[in-house]
């Protein structure tokens, strides 16, 4: 399918069919995350499929019993590295992308530029800007799995009004993870047709921005 095609026709869908999906498929779903961009190719999304029904439906506890993820036939629970924009493992990423040519940084520029920089590098800023910086990654991996769910006959919804808590107790989670949000997939049920979006006009400005 184009690529214009499938994010002009994708929806949520919130209703699925009780069948189960194909192992294959949601692998195509998760390569599709891996391939997503990231600052810095810290690539701090890890995810966590379930597809037990008894244990989806515990989870979905943690989103105040939003139907739509009791009987979903997949649940990817979306959790993101604590340590991605640590000086260490962002350093580890930069270097990688320096190993293959990306960029030529002398270790000179890359330990005392960059990474004692406030605006190359997250962890100056404290360990909120950290996480603020890896949930940020971890929504675009989620947006291009939305698309290659719809590319193979997929419906997703993505829910992010859980408990990330509960989540993280019931799955027995490390401290070095936290949880971001569901990413929920299955067969469609349902038809919605595209729900409403804002102009261009109001959201797109050429050369200056007016009110
Ligand atoms: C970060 C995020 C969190 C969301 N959380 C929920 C949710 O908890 N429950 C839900 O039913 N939909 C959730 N949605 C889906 C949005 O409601 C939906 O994308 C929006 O209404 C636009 O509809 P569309 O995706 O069909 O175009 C979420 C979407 C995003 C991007």
């Amino acid at each position: 399918m184009d690529v214009s095609e499938a994010i002009q026709k994708r929806v949520t869908i919130r209703r699925w069919k009780p069948v189960p999906v194909e192992k294959e498929k949601i692998l195509k779903v998760l390569e599709a995350g891996r391939r997503a961009p990231s600052w810095g190719n810290v690539q701090p999304w890890r995810y966590v499929v379930i597809q037990d029904k008894a244990k989806i439906e515990e989870l979905a506890k943690s989103a105040g019993g939003q139907p739509q993820i009791m009987t979903a036939p997949v649940m990817i629970v979306c959790c993101g590295l604590m340590e991605a924009f640590s000086r260490k493992m962002h350093r580890e990423s930069l270097k990688q992308l320096i190993d293959v040519g990306v960029m030529d940084w002398p270790d000179e520029l890359l330990d005392n530029v960059i990474l004692e920089s406030d605006l190359f590098a997250p962890y100056r800023l404290g360990e909120q800007a950290m996480r603020i910086k890896a949930s940020e990654q971890i929504m675009i991996s989620i947006a291009y799995m939305t698309l290659e769910a719809f590319n193979h006959g997929l419906g997703s919804c993505w829910a992010g009004a859980i408990s990330p808590k509960d989540v993280h107790k019931s799955l027995n989670l490390p401290d070095s993870l936290f949880v971001h949000d569901f990413f929920l997939l299955g067969y469609p049920d349902e038809t919605p047709k595209p729900r409403p979006r804002k102009s261009l006009s109001e959201i797109a400005f050429w050369e200056k921005y007016q009110d």
